[in-house]
Parts: C-alpha cells; sequence; structure tokens
C-alpha cells in the first residue's frame, strides 16, 4: 500500500476520533477543549481532501467511482462539521447521525472497492 493511502486513512480515522473527543468534552462542560478540537478537525478536513486529491491523481484508472468517493467523502465531512455545529448549539444531531452511518458505509465500501490500497470488494 502506497504512503498517500496510510495518509488518507490516518486523517479520516483521526478526524472520526477526534469528533468524539470534542462531544465527550462538550458534555463534561469543556467548551474551550471543545473549540479547540472543533478547529483541529478542521485542519483534518484539509489534510483528508488533500490526501483524497492526491489518491485521485495517482489513480491509473479514473472512473466514475472516483467522483462518487469524493462526494461521499466531502459529504462525511460536511455532517461532523454540522454535528460539531448543532453540539455547540445545543441542537439535536439524530439526522445527522442517521447520515452519518450511512455517508460512513458508503464511503466505507467505494474506497475498499476502488483498486488502491485494500480492495476486498473489487
Ligand atoms: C471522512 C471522509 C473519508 C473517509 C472515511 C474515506 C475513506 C476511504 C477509504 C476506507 C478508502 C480505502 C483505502 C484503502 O483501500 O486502503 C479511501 C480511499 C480513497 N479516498 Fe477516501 N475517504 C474520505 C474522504 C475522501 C475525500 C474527500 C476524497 C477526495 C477528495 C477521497 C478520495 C479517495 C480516493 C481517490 C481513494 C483511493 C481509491 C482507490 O482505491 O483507488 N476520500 N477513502
Amino acid at each position: 500500500m502506497t504512503t498517500t493511502t496510510h495518509a488518507h486513512i490516518t486523517t479520516w480515522l483521526l478526524a472520526i476520533i477526534l469528533l468524539f473527543v470534542a462531544l465527550g468534552l462538550h458534555k463534561k462542560g469543556n467548551l474551550k477543549g471543545f473549540k479547540i478540537i472543533q478547529m483541529v478537525m478542521r485542519v483534518f478536513y484539509l489534510l483528508i481532501i488533500g490526501t483524497g486529491i492526491a489518491l485521485i491523481i495517482g489513480a491509473v484508472h479514473l472512473s466514475l467511482l472516483y467522483i462518487v468517493k469524493m462526494a461521499t467523502g466531502l459529504w462525511i465531512i460536511g455532517i461532523m462539521e454540522f454535528i460539531l455545529m448543532k453540539t455547540s448549539k445545543n441542537e439535536s444531531t439524530s439526522v445527522l447521525w442517521i447520515q452519518f452511518v450511512i455517508a460512513f458505509l458508503l464511503v466505507l465500501y467505494l474506497g475498499l472497492k476502488l483498486p488502491m490500497g485494500f480492495h476486498p470488494f473489487a
């Protein structure tokens, strides 16, 4: 597996872990800590997109599935940003979590179907 695939997996995995860390801090009433993680998450969004674009550039056979993969990846990033935004306003996030699960399963399937890195569904 290439370094770029490793970097891509590392960045989205860390972003998801940070999402839960942020929610934990918010629950404990540590709003300052929450804000800091929220900002760090934005850096991770850029890293996820950057490594994703690098993977697309390195792809040998581009297909429509890559566009769908990118769109789903961007969708999850939007969902994570909205979850944090709604949480900071103490608003309900249930609809966002439903979307998160759907988008995550989809992006996992697409990422693992596409030919680079692991591809058990190819
Ligand atoms: C939180 C968001 C994201 C998650 C959870 C995610 C997840 C994944 C997973 C599981 C893989 C497969 C890795 C492997 O095969 O070893 C992958 C590969 C890939 N991702 Fe993402 N991704 C996300 C965002 C993005 C974005 C925003 C882009 C585009 C800008 C993108 C583009 C790609 C590309 C091009 C590949 C390689 C596909 C191939 O195997 O040929 N991803 N991603």
